[in-house]
C-alpha cells in the first residue's frame, strides 16, 4: 500500500458541481490545502472566475448528461492534471422536483436520474481505471438521507440517491482488493441553490422552503465532511457519513 496521504498539496482533484454550493465549497477547502483542483460543471463562466482567484484551481466546462463530454475528460484537460487523485462526484440536483410523482414533468424526471446517477456513473467511468492504473485514488459520492428514506413528493430525487448509495456500496465491493478508497456523504438539508434550482430559478421560494426548517447545514458544513474522509490514512476508509443539522424537524 502507498503510505503517502491522498490529501497533500499538489495532489490532483476532480470536482463535479464545482460552481455553486457543496461542489464550491468544497473546492475551496481543496485549494485552501494546496491542492490543484479541477472545477468542472456547466456554468464556464462561474468557473473561470473561480478558478481565476485560487491557486491552482482549474475551469473545464462538464455536463455531466452529455456521454461524449464525459468519455473525454481526461483527453479535454492538460497533461499535467490527468492522473486525478480524487473524485468528488457532486453534480446533482431536483429540477422540477418536490412535486407528486403524476404532476411532474416526465422529462425533469428523467434529467434528474441522468445528472443524479447516469452522470455519476459516467464521470466516474472517466476516472477510476487511472486510479488502479496508479493503484492510488479516492472517489467521494454525493448521496443524501434521501436514499436512506422517502419523503412524499420526492419518489425520482430519493430514487436517484437511493441508487447514488448502491452504486456506492457496489464500487467498494468491485474494488476491495485495492487500494482505491470510496466514501459517500449523505448530507442532510444543506442552505444552497439547491431548492431554487428545484423551482426552476425561483430564488424566493427557494429561500422561502429552507426557512420551513428549525436549521440548515451549511455547504461548508459537507466540505468538512468530506475533507474529513480524505484526511483519513490509507488504510481508513470512510465508507459512509452520514451529516444532519442537529436540530430536524
Ligand atoms: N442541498 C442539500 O440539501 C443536499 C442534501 C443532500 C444531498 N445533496 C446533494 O449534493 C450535491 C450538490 O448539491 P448542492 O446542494 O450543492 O446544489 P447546488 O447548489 O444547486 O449546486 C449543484 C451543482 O451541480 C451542478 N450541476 C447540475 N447539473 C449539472 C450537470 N448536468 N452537469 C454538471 N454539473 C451540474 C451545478 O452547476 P452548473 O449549473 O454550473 O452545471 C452546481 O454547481 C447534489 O448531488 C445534491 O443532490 C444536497
Amino acid at each position: 500500500m502507498n503510505e503517502e496521504r491522498i490529501l497533500r498539496p499538489g495532489a490532483v482533484a476532480l470536482v463535479t458541481g464545482a460552481s455553486a454550493g457543496i461542489g464550491l465549497a468544497t473546492v475551496e477547502a481543496l485549494a485552501a490545502k494546496g491542492l490543484r483542483v479541477i472545477c468542472a460543471a456547466r456554468d464556464k463562466p462561474r468557473l473561470d472566475k473561480l478558478a481565476a482567484r485560487l491557486d491552482g484551481a482549474h475551469a473545464l466546462e462538464l455536463d455531466v448528461t452529455d456521454a461524449e463530454a464525459c468519455a473525454g475528460i481526461l483527453d479535454r484537460l492538460p497533461g499535467d492534471l490527468r492522473e486525478i487523485d480524487i473524485l468528488i462526484a457532486n453534480a446533482g440536483g431536483d429540477v422540477g422536483g418536490r412535486k407528486r410523482f403524476d404532476e411532474g414533468e416526465v422529462e425533469d424526471w428523467a434529467r434528474t436520474v441522468e445528472t443524479n446517477v447516469t452522470g455519476m456513473i459516467r464521470t466516474c467511468h472517466a476516472v477510476i481505471p487511472g486510479m488502479l492504473a496508479r493503484g492510488r485514488g479516492h472517489v467521494v459520492t454525493l448521496g443524501s438521507i434521501a436514499g436512506l428514506r422517502t419523503f412524499t413528493h420526492g419518489s425520482i430525487y430519493a430514487a436517484t440517491k437511493f441508487a447514488v448509495r448502491a452504486f456506492t456500496q457496489g464500487l467498494r465491493a468491485d474494488y476491495a482488493d485495492t487500494d482505491l478508497r470510496i466514501t459517500e456523504i449523505l448530507p442532510g438539508m444543506t442552505q444552497t441553490e439547491f431548492a431554487a434550482r428545484r423551482f426552476h430559478g425561483d430564488e424566493k421560494r427557494g429561500q422561502e422552503f429552507y426557512e420551513t426548517f428549525p436549521a440548515n447545514l451549511g455547504a461548508v458544513d459537507i466540505a468538512n465532511a468530506i475533507l474529513y474522509a480524505l484526511e483519513q490514512p490509507p488504510q481508513v476508509t470512510v465508507a459512509q457519513m452520514v451529516v444532519v443539522p442537529t436540530r430536524e424537524r
